[in-house]
This record gives C-alpha cells, structure tokens and sequence, in this order.
C-alpha cells in the first residue's frame, strides 16, 4: 500500500456567509486538553489547533503530544513552535508516549502513512525550534492532575493515537468517571456508509496505531463522541478554501501559505479530506454533523482486523465490552468549511 493521501485540512468557504453562532455559544467554554500527534501544517492536527485557538467556546489548558503521524519529540517541536507563531505560548505544552502500548514498527507500518515508529530527531521546524520549551510534567500526569482538578469539567479532544489517555486512565483509579467527554477522530464503521479504513483495508490510522489504547480509552465508559472516516469522507480541503485563508495574512495563515503555496501551484486540483478539524468543530457546533449511537469496541487481535472499529446499533455475542458512544457519519460541509475559514481567518 502506498502513502495515504495527504492528512490535511481544511476549510471553507464564502466569507459573507459567516458561521452562524454555535450551539452553546453563549454559555462557559469548553475546559479542553487537545492530545495530539501534531505536524507543521499542510498536516490536519495543525489546521484543528488553529480553529481551537481561534474558537472562544474552547479554553484549551494544555496540549499533549503523542507519536502518531510523526514522533512524539516531532508534535512536541512543531506545537511549540505553531503556538509561538500565533503567540500563545501561555498555553503548556506535555510530552507524552513516544510509542504505543503494545504495537510495533513492521515492514508494513513503515511504508505506509506516519513515522509514530521513528526516534530520529525532529527537524527544524520553519523558523527553528521555539524558545519555550516543553513543560516538566509528563501528558499523562498533566491529564490526571487537571482532571482531578476539575471534575466533570474536562473535555479531552484526541486526534492522534490513543495512548496518553489509556496511560492515564490506567495509572489513576476512577478517572473515566471524572472526565466530562472524550472527543474522538479515529475509526471506520462498516456498518455505516462509507466506511473503509484508510491503513488496511477496514483500519483507521489513529486506531490502528495503537488499538490496545484505544480500546481500554473507548472501553472506559467515558461519553464519547467519534469523528470517523465515514463523515470525514464527505469533506474536502481544496484550494479554494486555500486562497480565502492565505488572503487573511495572519501570521498563521502566511505559515499555510509558505507550507502549501507550491503543491497548489504544482496541482490546483490538489486536497484532502479534513480530519482533525471536523472533531473540533464538532465541539463547538454539534449540528454540523449528523450521529448514531452506536456500541463501540476495538479489535485489538493480531490478525486481518488488527485496529479496526466495529460498531452496532445493539450489542452483539462477542462485543460484550462495547460502549454506546456517538458516531458521526454524515456532515453539512459548506457549514462547516464556512466556520472553519471564518475562524482560522481570525486576527
Ligand atoms: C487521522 O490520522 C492522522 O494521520 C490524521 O492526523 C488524523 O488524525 C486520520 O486517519
Ligand atoms: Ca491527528
């Protein structure tokens, strides 16, 4: 299998048409940790905290960095950086798990999609490595100290592989019950339209990096809410969502601009679906996607169905440690590249 179509972004659309208020807008932010396996964009993690950041219904109270589409040390160089560029770097940034609990590099993960496997070095990101360095504390710590903090107040947004938030849940007794909802982009529901996998042919890469993870994260009996492939299909980042962004010349959008300019000058046809972002927005406007409540596990048996998702709409003999969680398959795109544009077009 040859590399996954490009893991980007996002957004959208008509400027005039500006998002109409979210749902909840008017009431307390959403207290987030935003676990990520963050890249420089054109990568979807980077377009996802942009909307974060430009989003007042969320207060994101720290960033924790997990390997996924790169190494751990690669979304932990790369966040601080982005944070520095948008000048934020009030907001803590937690190095978490370099590699998952149990799954290792093979032939295959190597010539697929993510370097989650790598220990290189990070690189340079563009303008060199911020100055503000990565907090003490280690993600998972952080997890269970703000969560204990704040019972039932916490959100934790996940867009990469699920380890940190299976590594805290087993290191402290009783958390799941102390976390208000777990936001999920990871999946691939047969039993949905669309509902291919994007690594093998029935896995998704978030899931399938570490399915041991994500099945004690989606076994813990924590709400959740799941941003599968099957809505993200229906999204689409192109260069018209490109052009309204770069035209805001914000120092975020001119890091779009210098990251991405060539591959649409190269290919103006050139996209990909928009991942991380639609799991964000979400959050802030449930409306934007339609749901079913589904039981939900994770086949974490080495075989032909290694990581993938599997879910019903009852239980079924053999998914006995399924949880019913929301999962989302269908979406109002030009509402939400709408929103997306608008708000990643912010001063
Ligand atoms: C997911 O995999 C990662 O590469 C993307 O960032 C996204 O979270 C899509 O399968
Ligand atoms: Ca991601």
């Amino acid at each position: 299998m040859t590399a996954i179509p490009i893991r980007f972004f996002v957004c959208a659309a008509a400027l005039s048409l500006a998002a109409t208020p979210a749902a909840g807008q008017a009431t307390a932010a959403h207290k987030i940790i935003f676990d990520t396996d963050f890249v420089i964009p054109p990568q979807d993690d980077s377009f996802a905290l942009m909307l974060a950041l430009k989003s007042p219904e969320l207060q994101i109270l720290g960033i924790t960095t997990v390997a996924g589409n790169d190494s751990m040390e690669r979304a932990t160089a790369d966040v601080l950086r982005v944070l520095e560029i948008a000048k934020r770097t009030d907001i803590p940034v937690y190095r978490g798990a370099n590699m998952p609990l149990l799954h290792e590099k093979s032939d295959f993960a190597a010539s697929v999609h993510g370097r989650w496997w790598s220990d290189d070095p990070p690189p340079a990101p563009p303008g060199g490595f911020a100055e503000k360095p990565a907090e003490r504390e280690s993600a998972m710590d952080f997890i269970i100290r703000t969560v204990n903090a704040n019972p039932g107040e916490v959100t934790i947004v996940a867009i990469g592989p699920l380890t940190n938030v299976a590594m805290a849940l087993r290191q402290e007794p009783g958390l799941a019950k102390r976390i208000k909802r777990l936001v999920v982009m990871g999946g691939a529901f047969a039993s949905l339209p669309d509902g291919a996998g994007n690594v093998t042919p029935n896995a998704e890469f978030n899931i399938w990096v570490d399915p041991e993870a994500a099945r004690i994260a989606l076994r813990a009996g924590i709400p959740s809410q799941l941003t599968p492939l099957n809505v993200t299909r229906k999204t689409r980042f192109s260069k018209e969502w490109y052009d309204k962004i770069v035209a805001a010349k914000t120092p975020l959008t001119e890091l779009v601009r210098e990251r991405m300019a060539a591959r649409f000058e190269k290919d103006p046809n050139a996209g990909g679906q928009m991942y991380d972002q639609l799991a964000v927005a979400t959050l802030i406007d449930p409306t934007l996607v339609t749901s079913a409540d589904l039981f939900v596990d994770v086949d974490a048996n080495r075989g032909p169905s290694y990581g993938t998702t599997v879910g019903g709409r009852k239980p079924w003999g053999g998914g006995e440690g399924a949880q019913q969680m929301s999962v989302q398959h269908d979406v109002d795109f030009p509402r939400f590249i709408n929103m997306f544009v608008e708000r990643v077009t912010r001063k």
